[in-house]
């Protein structure tokens, strides 16, 4: 059964609550051993070890209480309250891993935290900080963990992009340009470790938790549970995964989300705004759209273009 997670070991980050909690609870269910981070600040990032705004003694409890409720269903699990904004915390997050589960075969960076405000009254260390969380987090955690899954020849990595990043949300452009970043390092990764077997993938969710429960309407909410938005998590984790693909998911529908590109038009090398203007139509036209595997897929249809309009 390619989504039985039996002798497998999968590491949530931020996955004390919320979306991550679910996702824990799903890998769990299907035999999985777990490993949920959580440095259990507000949903601001307030309780950051570093902020110093966390009350004493709560940093490690929402972990270890999905921890218990794991273990209680007679999962393995244990946690970790490493901040994923330091090297050394996810580093160390690794190692406690290893020598808990000797391996690591999935990781899902999934910590995050929201600071909105438009743009022009929005502090910079806010922007700062979201972007830090958000994509340095992901970066930080992906890179602790890619020595063993190279070691294995064998990775999971799921990113929580969010359609934010996809396409703008009033109040958000720090998380919007966080969210949109950690999709550029998905389309690089996938290029880069696919021969150590290692599938990278993201993620666009959409459920009720603390980070959506004033932003959108009560009965729409109780639609948006986290634990439907989970099978789209294991799908990309399964022994078929794909790579370098994004799903949106919310409250029981799932699809696909891709960067496309028109077919374009060659308007010739002394090309003029003018000539732009007059055939916006055709070269803007996304019926025959397609996607590139790589960046340099797109250089190529661009002097394919010219050698056969030139030459
Ligand atoms: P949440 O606030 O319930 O969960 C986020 C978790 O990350 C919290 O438990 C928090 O303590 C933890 N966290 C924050 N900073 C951390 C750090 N530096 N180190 C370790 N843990 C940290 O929010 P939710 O909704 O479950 O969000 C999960 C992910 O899904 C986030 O990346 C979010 O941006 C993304 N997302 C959520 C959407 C939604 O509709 N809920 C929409 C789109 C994306």
């Amino acid at each position: 059964m390619p989504y039985d997670f039996t002798d497998q070991v999968a590491l949530i980050t931020g996955s004390g609550g919320g979306l991550g909690r679910a996702h824990a609870l799903a890998f769990a269910r299907r035999g999985a051993a777990v490993v949920i981070n959580d440095l259990g600040g507000a949903r601001d990032g307030g309780g950051s070890r570093d902020g110093g705004l966390l009350e004493e003694g709560t940093a490690q409890t929402a972990a270890e209480k999905v921890v218990q409720e794991i273990i209680d269903r007679g999962g393995k699990a244990i946690s970790n309250g490493g901040n994923v904004t330091s090297e050394t915390d996810m580093q160390a997050m690794v190692d406690q891993t290893l020598s808990a589960f000797g391996r690591v075969d999935i990781l899902v960076n999934n910590a995050g935290i929201l600071r909105d405000k438009t743009f022009t009254k929005m502090e910079l260390a806010d922007f700062e900080m979201v972007m830090n969380v958000h994509l340095m987090g992901s970066v930080l955690a992906t890179r602790a963990v890619i020595p063993a899954m190279q070691a294995q020849e064998f990775g999971r990595i799921v990113m929580t992009t969010s359609s934010s990043g996809l396409y703008g949300n009033f109040g958000q452009s720090n998380y919007g340009a966080a969210k949109l970043g950690i999709l550029g390092l998905t389309n690089t990764l996938k290029l880069e470790l696919f021969k150590f077997g290692i599938r990278v993938n993201a993620l666009a969710p959409v459920a009720a938790t603390r980070m959506t429960d004033d932003i959108i309407p009560p009965q729409m909410l109780a639609l948006l549970t986290p634990e439907s938005v989970s099978p789209a998590v294991l799908y990309l984790c399964g022994k078929d995964a794909p790579t370098g693909e994004i799903i949106t998911a919310g409250a029981g529908t799932f699809a696909r989300a891709k960067i496309m590109e028109s077919e374009g038009l060659f308007l010739g090398l002394d090309a003029t705004p003018e000539m732009i203007a007059e055939h916006w139509e055709k070269l803007s036209d996304m019926t025959t759209a397609k996607t590139y595997r790589q960046g340099s897929d797109q250089s190529q249809k661009f002097i394919t273009n010219a050698f056969e309009n030139m030459v």
